[in-house]
């Protein structure tokens, strides 16, 4: 969702700001702007569309200035236009604000400015803040003036401010909605991601909601919003810029899938030694004070549900501990009764996604303990949480969450084969063979990628089709959801859906028709008889069938439409695996259409509003 820069220092701030504002280009936007501070004014410049359109429209008339705040906008409240999109200013020109989030309480306030004689320009939420700002500074100064506004506000915010008359300051502000700042030499930013500002720091400050920042190029102040000063400590991120470019490939979403064997490998190193899983002391003494009749609630969304459901088949058969998954989109209204004897996992890639983290507050609020399985180091969602596991896939900046998807089910699967064998639950026999299965993942991945040249013909083939079913049992059920949701998310054009291969004959079976295509998660399992009947009931209706089954698996041949094979694996991590050929599918029946792959219209990397 909407991306956000602040820059103050010694560089030409337009360039530097548009620089890291298109390094958030993934995370969804459809208009942008910025405010740059000269010596005498501020002069905005905005646009509807891509950066490049921006960049455009500012080469024409370059606004050269030292300090400047811009933004990428995901409409919420009002079109996607030029006078919707950021930065908005006060009735003077003197202020300007972006921001990221919903102000819920604006219509009462607008209404209140309103008659204070403010005049507006937009249908946004946002420009009330701006106007509120003005009126308190009529009577403080600015900083305070910032702090009472923000102060009124209900909702969701990440704002910065600049003012022509505080040519060396910007304020900044967060309440469940990111913003970072980096300190650089002589120059200072704030920024929505940390992939923003790699090009020019590594030493970043976290902001911990309802907390305010005065930026000088010198570094951050930050105070409470009630003015009290706060001290925290910068942390030297350790992703590389290389992690945050393309690396030669066309899409970042290609260069995610075919990262997984190393995003593995980094989930896996120091915590499965032999079959022995090791964590962190903090989620170490996290586990070790689970009670014996725990209950566990994975909540996420999208993908991260999906895996989650996977999380749900290990935790059960192997672990033995009752697990609920819940979107966390309907957990945090669902009214559950937690408790102390109630431990919520919260799966997420950003660490930001407002749902989960409404839900982990909620959780706790409650007295339920919380733990996280985030890719984003110090993210809102791994802060709040009581403990941490992180997956180290390193920045995924595709909207398709790929890599995060498979580091976050070898995350489950190593939390469940920690629980298993400290409750005793698993034979010896059968966690040495899970974990040998956990320590082949990169090299099994590895070979599921060399076969992307079969996956892309069989894309090719069904490229113009534009309904498909993803079918699948047991751990493979979540990754026909996954699969499909894959297709939907980068391919607009095209509807999918994923089922539960038994739920067919209560209703989606009724579509199938002729040339229907249909993929079937079909690797050897417990329940490989039953998926082969259900293809038998797919090809009866003359529908296509897709299939991805276990190499060596000469039987499926004569019931595949189109066959892709995958190597074999524990059934429990089978969904690690088959996950790439459904990626790599997704991949080029989009690319084969022409379709925006890392930014998909409509869609946001980080859904950071409700
Ligand atoms: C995945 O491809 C999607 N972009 C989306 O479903 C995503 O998984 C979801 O928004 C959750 O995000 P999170 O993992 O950052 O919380």
């Amino acid at each position: 969702m909407c991306g956000i820069v602040g820059y103050i220092g010694k560089g030409d701030a337009t360039s530097v700001a548009l620089d890291c504002l298109a390094r958030l280009e993934y995370r969804g936007y459809d208009s942008a702007g910025i405010a740059v501070l000269n010596s005498k004014r501020l002069e905005v410049r905005k646009r509807p569309g891509k950066i490049k359109e921006l960049i455009e429209l500012i080469r024409q008339r370059p606004p050269h200035g030292h300090a400047a705040v811009c933004h990428s906008r995901w409409a919420t409240h009002g079109e996607p236009s030029e006078r919707n999109a950021h930065p908005h200013a006060d009735c003077t020109g003197t202020l300007a604000v972006v921001h990221n989030g919903i102000i819920e309480n604006y219509a009462e306030l607008k209404e209140r400015l309103l008659a204070e004689g403010h005049r507006f320009r937009s249908q946004t939420d946002t420009e009330i803040i701006v106007h509120l700002v003005e009126e308190l500074a009529k009577r403080q100064p600015i900083e305070t003036a910032f702090r009472l506004a923000l102060k009124q506000l209900r909702g969701a915010y990440a704002v910065c401010l600049i003012s022509a008359k505080e040519p060396h300051r910007l304020f900044g502000a967060r309440n469940s909605s990111p913003l970072i700042v980096g300190i650089g030499d002589g120059e200072a930013f704030f920024a929505s991601d940390v992939p923003a500002i790699l090009s020019h720091t590594r030493r970043v400050v976290y902001l911990n909601d309802e907390e305010v920042v005065e930026l000088t190029a010198g570094g951050p102040r930050l105070m409470t919003l009630d003015g009290k000063p706060v001290q925290r400590e910068s942390t030297t991120v350790t992703w590389s810029l290389e992690s945050a470019r393309k690396g030669g490939y066309p899409h970042f979403m290609l260069k995610e899938i075919h990262e997984q064997p190393l995003a593995i490998e980094h989930t896996l190193a120091n915590r499965l030694v032999g079959d022995t899983v090791r964590f962190d002391r903090r989620t170490t003494q996290f586990l070790d004070r689970l009670s014996d009749d725990e209950q566990l609630i994975i909540i996420a969304c999208g993908t991260a549900y999906h895996a989650g459901l996977v999380g749900e088949y290990m935790l059960e058969e192997l672990a033995r501990i009752p697990v609920d998954v819940d979107l966390a989109s309907e957990f945090r209204y669902r009214g559950s009764r937690l408790g102390r004897r109630t431990t919520v996992i919260a799966i997420t890639q950003s660490g930001e996604t407002a749902d989960t983290l409404a839900g982990v507050k909620m959780a706790k609020t409650q007295g339920a303990k919380v733990l996280a399985i985030c890719n984003v180091m110090s993210s809102s969602i791994a802060r709040e949480a009581d403990a941490v596991i992180y997956t180290h896939a390193g920045p995924e900046i595709a909207v398709a969450s790929t890599k995060a998807y498979t580091s976050q089910l070898t995350v489950l699967a190593l939390l469940t084969l920690y629980l298993a064998k400290k409750r005793k639950q698993l034979p010896a026999a059968q966690a040495k063979r899970f974990a040998r299965g956990l320590a082949a993942l990169p090299a099994l991945l590895e070979r599921a990628l060399a076969n992307e040249q079969a996956v892309k013909a069989v894309a090719a083939k069904y490229a113009s089709a534009r309904n498909f079913y993803y079918l699948g049992r047991r751990h493979n059920y979540p990754s026909a959801l996954e699969g499909a949701l894959k297709l939907k998310e980068i391919c607009p054009l095209i509807h999918a859906e994923g089922y539960a291969a038994g739920e067919m004959k209560h209703g989606p079976i009724s579509l199938i028709r002729k040339g229907w295509p249909v993929v079937f998660l079909a690797t050897r399992s417990p329940v490989y008889e039953k998926i082969v009947s259900n293809i038998e009931e797919v090809r009866a209706r003359k529908g296509e069938c897709i299939v991805i089954a276990s190499e060596g698996d000469d039987h499926i041949r004569c019931y595949a439409d189109r066959l892709i094979t995958v190597p074999q694996t524990d059934e429990f991590l089978s969904p690690i695996v088959t996950a790439i050929p459904l990626q790599l599918f997704a991949y080029h029946v989009a690319a084969a259409n022409g379709c925006d792959i890392d930014q998909p219209p409509n869609l946001a990397k980080s859904v950071t509003v409700e």
